[in-house]
């Protein structure tokens, strides 16, 4: 059985769906959450469903080797950032090749990169008048959100479509392909 760590960084809606489905398909399980902040949602939702949860300080993210260590300790074969907003050192990225996948809420290449997050995703979208958005799954590599892409799942924009309004409906589509490709990648 594979173990899979998640890395969130806020409510973990994701989390909680990923959680869920491997507790159902034991072909793997969600061992870990990792997570930047300790009031994140993410962290209750590990809780409630008996997963370890890992608080990280930027300063030991950043710094030295030690959270692969702990990942490696665990014996973890697969990282899932769901919702994670550090972008992934080099060391990491190395010890786990084609084994770290991001979902990011839009259509990558088009609304990615640094601070490219949550709200300020939609918000771009809107005001590029754009008519579609939906979810990009990728490979993690050095840079945010540039890694080869997996899967894209597409949604419409509507012209009275706030932030929120698109945020619901993007976030639908996560909640049912991310589980999924997850799986797929991993048999
Ligand atoms: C998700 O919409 C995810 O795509 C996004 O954060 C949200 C987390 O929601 N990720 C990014 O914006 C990464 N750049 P959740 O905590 O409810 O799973």
């Amino acid at each position: 059985m594979k173990r899979i760590a998640i890395f969130a960084s806020g409510t973990g809606s994701n989390a909680k769906v990923l959680i869920e489905y491997f507790e159902s398909h034991r072909n793997a399980q969600v061992t870990l959450l990792v997570c930047n902040k300790a009031e994140a949602g993410a962290i209750k939702i590990a809780h409630e469903h008996g997963v370890e949860s890992l608080l990280i300080s930027k300063e030991e993210f950043f710094s030295n080797n030690s959270i692969v260590e702990k990942l490696q300790e665990r014996g973890i074969d697969f990282i899932v950032l769901a919702g994670f907003l550090w972008l992934i050192p080099p060391a990491i990225v190395a010890s786990f090749p084609n084994r770290i996948v991001n979902i990011h809420p839009a259509l990558l290449p088009k609304f990615g990169g640094k601070g490219m997050y949550g709200k300020k995703v939609h918000e771009a979208v809107i005001f590029g008048k754009e008519k579609e958005s939906g979810i990009t799954i990728h490979f993690v590599n050095e840079k945010f959100d540039e890694g080869n892409h997996i899967a894209q799942f597409i949604c419409p924009v509507f012209s009275d479509d706030t932030p929120e309004s698109l945020a619901k409906r993007v976030l639908e589509l996560e909640h049912k392909h991310f589980a999924l490709v997850v799986d797929g990648l991993l048999r």
